[in-house]
């Protein structure tokens, strides 16, 4: 959305960015050296303000202080280091993706396991323990019995130490039918507990990927049948994502598996590798590993192509919304719910977006999942100039409630003002798709449409939104729209088509 049609439609989005005092610089300098952990100019405002909570909670007077702390290993340093990253986890995390373990690992090593040679697998970056705990869910559900080994490792012991208790909140179970929650959880007050047969079959240990100690036979991280290692790799810069991804590839079996999250960098550049694509992410085998002879079963592993993983989660596009030159037809409202009437968003209203977002933070973190805290998040951390952290977060919150117009809408923003017009579009169109009456997701994709020179398209866009605005059923306020009323809107819809030339 261009600079003016963004000051006239949306929310303003200032970009701060830098630190404001050189010492946080240093903290950062500490962050990188131990852990690896790069922080973009764009990421440093969210940092600090990181950097400024541990302060509070290990009740350090002022940056120097910090620095001095975190300068040696300790309480404040694993602090630091678990605030400048995102523990955020869930059970069956697209565990579309872990369908490599069946097709390939338990077939394969089913007999092997039988006669004591361990199945070994490791979940690297494993933050509170849901992703290894879900890999021994689905080794039992797939009947495997012998010997397996199963690695959660992590930098952040305080993460570590809640995994090792198994203890959840509904939050980490979003991803689980309620069939498997029965099967493996047991209520506990407000808490699920992981089944105790799966608690002992996870082994917990700190490591930090950014050291030498791997792979090794003594700590476990050697001769790997899968890697898991997601969404880790995208707190790192290329050099450091390289040197990781040598040593988690020397850590596998000749017929290993490493996989990665949906968003970590791709490896086939960086590192000697064979890559195969699946709808959820990449997976990698060791260059010198043995080329698969083909079977009916999996023909695309004979040569690295695209490969079609089944996946039980629903990944696929939503088709575009056929534009109409009837009014939309009626249907069930949507209900939205206003960020103003949502408690963080006070501050949000106060323009307070540093607060706004740590706060719509917490408040998710401690079990709220409506969508007014997760919008208010996305909105803070970009109005507060963090556009790669609020698309990651915007990536979680659609994970959640995939059927969210506003949450599409909102992506579609970001999109845009991060220039990928094309995606923002479609963004826009899924918006439409879930509800015909969205009068800014038309708005949004007449932009998009015409930065990307569809004069037609976007006249379509602009016109819907100006005939669902003369309908006179939305209100005195429209969703999404910040505040500007439905008259303003007109206005705004109107001047649009007469840009393009063709206003009726
Ligand atoms: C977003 S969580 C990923 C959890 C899980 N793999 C998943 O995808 O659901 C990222 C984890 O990476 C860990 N991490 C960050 N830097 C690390 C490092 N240098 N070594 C080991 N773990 C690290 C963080 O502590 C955090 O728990």
């Amino acid at each position: 959305m261009s600079q003016q049609a963004r000051a006239r439609v949306g929310a303003p989005i200032p970009l701060a960015q830098g630190w404001s005092d050189e010492r946080f610089e240093r903290v950062a300098g500490v962050a990188f050296a131990v852990a690896g952990l790069v922080f973009p100019p764009n990421r440093q405002p969210s940092a600090e303000s990181a950097m400024r909570r541990v302060m509070r909670e290990q009740h350090l007077d002022d940056p120097s202080a910090l620095l001095r702390a975190v300068q040696q290993p300790g309480e404040s340093r694993d602090a630091l280091l678990a605030a400048l990253t995102v523990g955020e986890s869930y059970f069956f995390r697209e565990s579309g993706a872990l369908s490599v373990l069946e097709r390939e690992i338990v077939d394969t090593r089913r007999a092997a396991a039988r006669q004591g040679e361990p199945i070994r697998i490791w979940s690297a970056g494993c933050a509170t323990g849901e992703e290894p705990y879900t890999l021994a869910m689905l080794l039992r559900e797939l009947g495997v019995q012998g010997d397996v080994s199963i690695l959660g490792t992590d930098i952040s012991r305080p993460r570590l130490d809640a995994a090792g208790r198994g203890r959840y909140t509904q939050w980490s179970l979003r991803g689980v039918s309620p069939e498997r929650v029965t099967r493996w959880f047991r209520p506990h007050g407000k808490h699920f507990l992981v089944d105790d047969g799966i608690r002992d079959s996870v082994r917990f240990e700190v490591l930090n990927l950014v050291s030498d100690q791997y792979p090794s036979s003594h700590n476990g991280t050697a001769d790997q049948d899968l890697i898991l290692c997601r969404n880790v790799l995208i707190y790192f810069d290329l050099p450091t994502v390289a040197q990781i991804a040598a040593q988690l590839l020397r850590a596998l079996r000749p017929d290993g598996w490493l996989l990665l999250g949906a968003s970590d960098p791709p490896l086939v550049d960086l590192v000697d590798c064979r890559m195969f694509m699946t709808p959820s992410g990449a997976v990698y085998q060791r260059a010198d590993a043995e080329p698969r002879v083909q079977t009916p079963r999996a023909p695309w592993l004979a040569t690295p192509v695209v490969l079609d993983f089944p996946t039980p989660d629903d990944t696929r596009e939503i088709p575009p919304a056929p534009f109409t030159t009837a009014p939309a037809p009626a249907h069930e409202p949507i209900r939205y719910v206003s960020i103003s009437t949502s408690t963080v968003g006070e501050a949000y209203a106060r323009g307070d977006y540093r607060a706004a977002a740590d706060q719509a933070e917490r408040s998710i973190e401690r079990g709220a999942d409506d969508v007014p805290h997760w919008i208010v998040w996305i909105r803070s951390l970009a109005n507060a100039g963090d556009l790669e952290r609020a698309g990651e977060v915007m990536s979680a919150a659609i994970d959640r409630h995939r059927m969210e117009p506003e949450l599409h809408y909102l992506q579609g923003m970001l999109l845009l003002e991060g220039r990928s017009v094309a995606e923002g579009a479609r963004a826009a169109r899924r918006a439409i798709y879930l509800d015909r009456d969205f009068v800014m997701g038309y708005m949004l994709l007449g932009d998009a449409l015409s930065r990307l020179a569809d004069d037609l398209g976007a006249r379509r866009a602009f016109e819907n939104a100006l005939r669902l605005l003369e309908r006179g059923t939305l209100g005195a306020t429209v969703v999404a729209a910040d505040g500007v009323s439905p008259e303003r809107l007109r206005q705004i819809a109107a001047d649009r088509l007469r840009t393009l030339g063709t206003a009726q």
